[in-house]
């Protein structure tokens, strides 16, 4: 009995089957071939040696083994239902709806995730997200789905809406804006909570991994060209169009905190629009900001504004080359004032939509676009009032060129 045990034991380690890998067990007959003597020194040696090991598990990695054993199960459940189904998929498709279950945490981590392989090995069309940061209703909706339209159904864009918690909008199925609400916080103006919203809202539109342009925009903004216009020029552009400028007055470089130091000094401090467009290398880079966004979460208190300072400034850090230093987002500080001009029904007419948008000949503003003056220097403007709707739907047609 021991013999013959010994024996298979020896020759399961494969190392004393002298040499013959491909016997056919059958025929084999390893307990005679082995003489006694030999067997009995490595019997020992086996049965010292696990021993020997058994204890040192149990004395050294005893504990911490053991209890990695529970949560296997676990980890396994908790993986996606799509695993296993169509392994590209899970990496190509858009979640089905813009609300979700996850904690801020959980969907900024979601969000960071980028290829390490530039080219996609799937024809992937870019899509422009528009982002709607607003309070509460979006009542030139009507005006923005008229826009829409003008993609066709192509799948060339994607819509979210970030609102004051409670909001429940009520758009019908067809509008662009059914279900896009992403779960959301309160956002004060100048609040950290502000840029916190713009994050969740950037982060929602990282999701989608067909998102390739990140545009910004209030209840109170209108498109100044139709949607192949607005989407040709956001996703031919090689920068990202973020406003920053160096002001050295105490409404620029005064707002400085100490605090941000060392990562920020005084003479990098920038200023810019909140209203910001970003390609997709820049929005995981502002999801994923653990270097200035917990200073600027930390120091930048008023009379340094959140919104207006923390991207200008990051961004020209840390990818100066890849912003166009401007906005794309049109506002009328004319007035002057802290505020600037909201727009009513009164105002809005042919002519003043017009003076809005270039025409031959005329520029509509000093701007460059990928390295050349353009004609073009906004596709968005703001701020309009509600009761803007009525003209902007009759004058639609002649803006957006459709519809
Ligand atoms: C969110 O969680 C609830 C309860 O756990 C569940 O019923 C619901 O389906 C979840 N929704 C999503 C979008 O995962
Ligand atoms: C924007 O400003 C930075 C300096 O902060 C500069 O390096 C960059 O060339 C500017 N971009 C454009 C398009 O002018
Ligand atoms: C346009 O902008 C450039 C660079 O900012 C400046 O040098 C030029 O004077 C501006 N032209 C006009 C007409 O404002």
């Amino acid at each position: 009995m021991p013999q013959g045990a010994a024996a298979t034991a020896v020759d399961g380690t494969g190392k004393d089957g002298g040499g013959g890998g491909g016997t056919n067990p059958s025929t084999a007959r390893p307990a005679a071939a082995l003489p006694l003597k030999l067997l009995r020194p490595l019997l020992l040696v086996a049965v010292l040696g696990t021993g020997f090991l058994a204890v040192l598990v149990l004395l050294l990695g005893g504990p911490a083994y053991s209890s990695m054993l529970p949560s296997l199960p676990a980890a396994a459940d908790a993986l996606p239902a799509s695993v296993g189904k169509a392994p590209l998929e899970r990496w190509v498709r858009a979640p089905a709806s813009a609300w979700h279950n996850m904690t801020d945490e959980e969907l900024l981590w979601a969000a960071s995730w980028r290829p390490s392989v530039r080219r996609y090995p799937y024809r992937r069309t870019p899509k422009v997200a528009f982002m709607f940061l607003t309070r509460g209703p979006l009542p030139l909706a009507p005006l923005w789905d008229l826009f829409f339209a003008g993609a066709g159904d192509a799948g060339l864009f994607s819509v979210y809406v970030h609102a004051t918690p409670g909001y429940r909008p009520d758009f019908p199925p067809a509008s662009a804006f059914y279900r896009r609400l992403v779960p959301s916080q309160v956002a004060a103006w100048g609040q950290v909570s502000m840029l916190d919203a713009e994050r969740r809202l950037l982060a929602n539109a990282l999701l989608d991994p067909a998102n390739e342009r990140f545009v910004l925009l209030s209840e109170s903004c209108v498109p100044l060209y139709g949607f192949p216009a607005v989407y040709s020029y956001l996703t031919r552009s090689r920068a990202s169009f973020v406003g920053a400028f160096d002001d050295p007055s105490p409404h620029g470089r005064g707002r400085y905190r100490g605090g941000l130091a060392p990562e920020v000094r005084r003479e990098q401090f920038r200023k810019g629009a909140q209203w910001f467009e970003l390609d997709r290398a820049l929005a995981v880079d502002v999801v994923a900001d653990d270097r200035y966004y917990p200073k600027f979460r930390e120091h930048c208190r008023a009379p340094c504004y959140v919104d207006e300072h923390y991207l200008p400034t990051a961004l020209s850090i840390e990818a100066p080359a890849g912003i166009a230093n401007r906005s794309v987002t049109w506002v009328d500080w004319s007035r002057g004032g802290a505020h600037p001009a909201t727009f009513g029904e009164k105002d809005v007419d042919e002519e003043f939509l017009k003076q809005l948008t270039a025409a031959p000949g005329k520029r509509q503003g000093n701007c460059t676009y990928n390295g050349q003056p353009a004609d073009v220097c906004f596709l968005f403007a703001r701020k309009f009032a509600p009761s803007t709707l009525r003209p902007l739907l009759r004058l639609a047609p002649k803006l957006l060129g459709y519809g």
